[in-house]
């Protein structure tokens, strides 16, 4: 061997050194995550579900993900759970829990999302099956179970106390009351929003128990601004107001029940992120982003994008991929925004300082 070979050899052993060392030091910030929640952050769970009749796996759904694969997520690429985690140094969100057949597969975080769920059982039941929170509450169950029985209970404990859980919900309860009883009245409303807070905190406490520590909640959009919701009401093609207020009402709540439950909690951390905020400010000044349209859909053209449907062109200029649901250019403006945004549009801290937390 001469000495060419020789540096070469070293050159490659510093090389395959550095790499690892790079690696380690990669595994070691990447978090482990856990999502639950609706069709914001469903990567492909109600594809298993053989009655479900809320399942996007077909053409054009996923146009701009990877391979353009229609994969269950409720937009043209990357949604809501990708878009927070790829902040987080990871590829996308972890797999859907029905697609699992392995507790090793658990050991970098589960989806367990379901789109058209809720908060409440009885949510999403005109999508004949869909997993409520409460089932995917029970379906983490099952996943701590069996890593409790291969890991042991306290490198469990360790695992789970330092993951971070994501959960976006609310959405369908709130849009789905509204459809069922249009004529409520703002007392009925209120009392409506504060179950379902009520019934939120309720799984975070459940969750905390199981050994959760931090916690990073998306809180409800202005639903009211949604193609969908435009078409329901108002002829104008206005946001509809009610919905609006309900979801900014439920921020509101969502708030004053954190608070309780961080002063009442050891070691419960958590971060808020401000939906209703966001949108507003996307409406002010969309142009800041480059969006230029606000309220058609980009696929189907204001009716149900199917298969076949026609779609725009340039998905970065719509805020809307279909008539519920925004882009994957919108999710990323989101995602930014949660990991570095001011309180004004995620409190107390930001996803980012959240990640950061030792436990
Ligand atoms: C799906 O629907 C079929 C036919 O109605 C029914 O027999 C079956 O129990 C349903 N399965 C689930 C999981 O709901
Ligand atoms: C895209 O396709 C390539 C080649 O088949 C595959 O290796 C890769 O994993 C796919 N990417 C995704 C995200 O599915
Ligand atoms: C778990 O940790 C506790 C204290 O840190 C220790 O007493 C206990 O033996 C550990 N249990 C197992 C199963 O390793
Ligand atoms: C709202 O409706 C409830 C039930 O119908 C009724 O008891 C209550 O008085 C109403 N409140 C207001 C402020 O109108
Ligand atoms: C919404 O429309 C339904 C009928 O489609 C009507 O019964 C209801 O009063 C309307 N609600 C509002 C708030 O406009
Ligand atoms: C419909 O739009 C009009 C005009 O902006 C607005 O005054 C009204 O409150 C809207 N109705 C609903 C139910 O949101
Ligand atoms: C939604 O409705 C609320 C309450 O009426 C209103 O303040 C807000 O501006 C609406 N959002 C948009 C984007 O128009
Ligand atoms: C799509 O729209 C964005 C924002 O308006 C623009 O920057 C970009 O050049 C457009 N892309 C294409 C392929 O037209
Ligand atoms: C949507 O439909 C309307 C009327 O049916 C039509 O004028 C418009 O050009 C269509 N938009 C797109 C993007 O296809």
């Amino acid at each position: 061997m001469n000495m060419a070979n020789h540096v070469k050899t070293f050159q490659v052993l510093i090389l395959a050194f550095l790499s690892m060392v790079i690696s380690i030091v990669h595994a070691r910030v990447v978090p482990t995550v856990f999502v639950f929640g609706d069709s914001i952050v469903d990567v492909g769970n109600n594809n298993f579900l053989p009655n479900c009749t809320a399942k996007v796996n077909f053409h054009p759904y996923g146009v701009d993900f990877p391979n353009g694969t229609s994969t269950g997520r409720f937009t043209n690429g990357f949604n809501a759970a990708d878009c927070i985690v790829q902040k987080l140094g990871l590829e996308m969100s972890p797999p859907p829990f029905l697609s699992l057949n392995s507790w090793t597969q658990t050991l970098g975080g589960v989806n367990f999302a379901s789109g058209g769920s809720g908060l409440l059982d009885a949510t999403g039941a005109r999508f004949i099956q869909v997993l409520s929170l409460g089932k995917q509450m029970t379906d983490f169950e099952t996943v701590v179970a069996n890593l409790i029985s291969n890991l042991g209970i306290n490198k469990t404990r360790k695992l789970i106390a330092k993951s971070i859980f994501f959960v976006s919900t609310g959405s369908n309860d709130l849009f789905e009351d509204f459809q069922a009883n249009p004529a409520k009245n703002e007392t009925e409303r209120c009392a409506f929003i504060e179950s379902l807070v009520a019934s939120y905190q309720v799984n975070l406490e459940a969750l905390y128990l199981l050994g959760a520590r931090k916690f990073a909640l998306l809180s409800i959009p202005q639903i009211g601004c949604t193609p969908a919701a435009r078409a329901i009401n108002n002829s104008s093609g206005n946001c509809n107001e009610d919905l609006n207020e309900s979801a900014r009402k439920f921020y509101n709540s969502m708030q004053v029940m954190l608070k309780e439950l961080s002063c009442n909690l050891q070691g419960f951390k958590y971060s808020l992120g401000n939906s209703y905020g966001m949108v507003d400010f996307f409406f002010k000044s969309p142009s800041r982003f480059g969006f230029t349209e606000l309220t058609d859909a980009c696929c189907g053209n204001q009716t149900l994008c199917l298969p076949g449907s026609t779609f725009c062109a340039n998905r970065t200029e719509f805020l809307f991929w279909d008539v519920n649901h925004p882009t994957e250019a919108a999710y990323r403006v989101a995602a930014q925004t949660l990991f570095v945004g001011s309180r004004e549009f995620v409190t107390p801290i930001n996803f980012g300082q959240l990640a950061a937390i030792k436990t």
